[in-house]
């Protein structure tokens, strides 16, 4: 946590967008045809619970929407499903669920939101994961022909495109066993990751093609990886790997266009890649601490030390040099998620206050860092834990699907109006226990 003490005002740029990100899969409910609902009927989430209905955002999209606007957000983030627009095959579309994203899309615009869309978030249909996802040479053309079917159809709609999200956390499937496919394999890692490097540059050329001056972005999660022991030689090198493969590459490869990777066969070059994003998305949580002795080689938090739902430490100084490190690459940046999981709501206001005061000091000295938008807008379901992490700023009664909004959604909301997070708003909210 960021003393208060002596602490004013950290104020941002007038024309900041401010807003919510979400995915399809985790608010919208009814997805059945991609590895994760699969996933989930076997058994494999926290309580054996289900996304199912989720907060049924498929029906409810209107209202959602309507009180990010009473929240004073500008911008939304959001995503499509690709197997419920593509869910047999390729290039075979279910036309109806093209009229319903169309209708999504067109009720942001209404609002006079400004758009992220995402592309691909973790789910991919049954058909594309059975084939061997992204490890599968050619996987990118399929990929390609939804992104150039999706752009055509809403290209007038999309002010920011999102290939990937996150296309990192493969590593949480293939290598650390903790997602789908549940591997531990650094070879199909590389040829994963290498993949999804090639789908990133086919889905920028395809996206191109239909809107010439369209902006593509990567959207990435950023997490310093630290050796727990510092002088350890084993924590030190695992460290560095780790960066490598969860930072390092998903920004060197689409400046430089070479794909380099460990037990990945020889170095690449994909033409299409090089300079392949526009601007840069960063999704920061938290930093991680490596030990060896770990079979994971990865743990959290140190014994005693404060964690949200999901186990993570407070780290709002990561996200400074989160945004360091991208700033050097001289396009814009853009905060894509930031967000707590947590039952104590003025817990989430603190967090927001703290990551908000250091993406205020990154803009003050010189880093290009246009908007900020919060995980997420609405209760959600969080992947393997399931219904339980809240990280919603409006609170999901997942029973009669009610949303109710958070204090933390009134903050944001005063933060926004007046551009800047005060002594002021931080005391109006918080009890003094949470101040310091
Ligand atoms: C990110 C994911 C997002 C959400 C948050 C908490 O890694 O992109 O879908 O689960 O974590």
């Amino acid at each position: 946590m960021l003393s208060s003490n002596g602490f004013d005002k950290a104020t941002f740029p007038k024309d900041f967008l401010w807003g919510s990100a979400t995915s399809a899969y985790q608010v919208e409910g009814g997805n059945y045809k991609n590895q994760w609902a699969r996933w989930e009927s076997q058994g494999k989430i926290e309580n054996g619970e289900r996304c199912g209905r989720s907060a049924n955002q498929y029906e409810l999209y209107e209202g959602d929407f309507d009180l990010a606007v009473e929240l004073k957000h500008n911008t939304h983030r959001l995503g499509l499903e690709w197997s419920r627009l593509c869910p047999e095959a390729p290039d075979r579309f279910d036309e109806k669920e093209i009229a319903h994203y169309r209708l999504v899309l067109e009720a942001l615009k209404k609002r006079g939101l400004t758009v992220f869309l995402t592309l691909h978030h973790f789910t991919e249909p049954l058909w594309f994961f059975d084939a061997g996802s992204f490890t599968r040479s050619g996987a990118e053309r399929d990929f390609a022909k939804y992104v150039s079917r999706v752009a055509k159809e809403f290209g007038d709609l999309v002010d920011f495109w999102i290939t990937f999200n996150e296309p990192q956390v493969g590593m949480m499937g293939t290598y650390w066993a903790d997602f789908p496919p549940e591997k531990n394999d650094l070879e199909l890692t590389a040829r994963e990751f290498a993949g999804r490097l090639r789908g990133h540059a086919a889905a920028r050329t395809a996206i191109r093609e239909q809107r010439p001056g369209a902006r593509v972005g990567f959207v990435n999660s950023i997490s310093e990886f630290l050796p727990h022991r510092t002088q350890d030689f084993l924590d030190t090198t695992y460290a560095g790997l780790y960066d490598y493969l969860w930072n390092r590459i998903w920004y060197e490869a689409p400046t430089t266009g070479w794909i380099s990777l460990p037990s990945g066969g020889p170095d690449q070059f994909v033409p299409e890649l090089k300079d392949s994003c526009d601007w840069w998305g960063v999704n920061f949580y938290t930093d991680q601490r490596v030990d060896s002795r770990d079979p994971r080689g990865v743990t959290n938090a140190l014994r005693g030390e404060r964690v949200t739902q999901m186990g993570w430490t407070w780290q709002p100084a990561g996200l400074y040099r989160a945004l360091q490190r991208y700033s050097s690459l001289g396009k814009p940046l853009y905060v894509t998620e930031n967000g707590i999981g947590t039952l104590d709501d003025l817990e989430r206001v603190r967090f927001v206050a703290d990551h908000l005061r250091i993406v205020s000091l990154a803009v003050e000295n010189g880093m290009d860092i246009r908007g900020y938008l919060y995980w997420s807008l609405i209760d959600n379901f969080e992947w393997a834990n399931g219904f339980r992490p809240r990280f919603g700023l409006i609170h999901v009664d997942y029973e009669s699907l009610a949303r109710t909004v958070k204090p933390s959604g009134r903050f944001l909301a005063e933060v926004i109006e007046g551009g800047a997070v005060t002594r002021t708003l931080m005391e109006k909210y918080l009890p003094e226990s949470y101040r310091f």
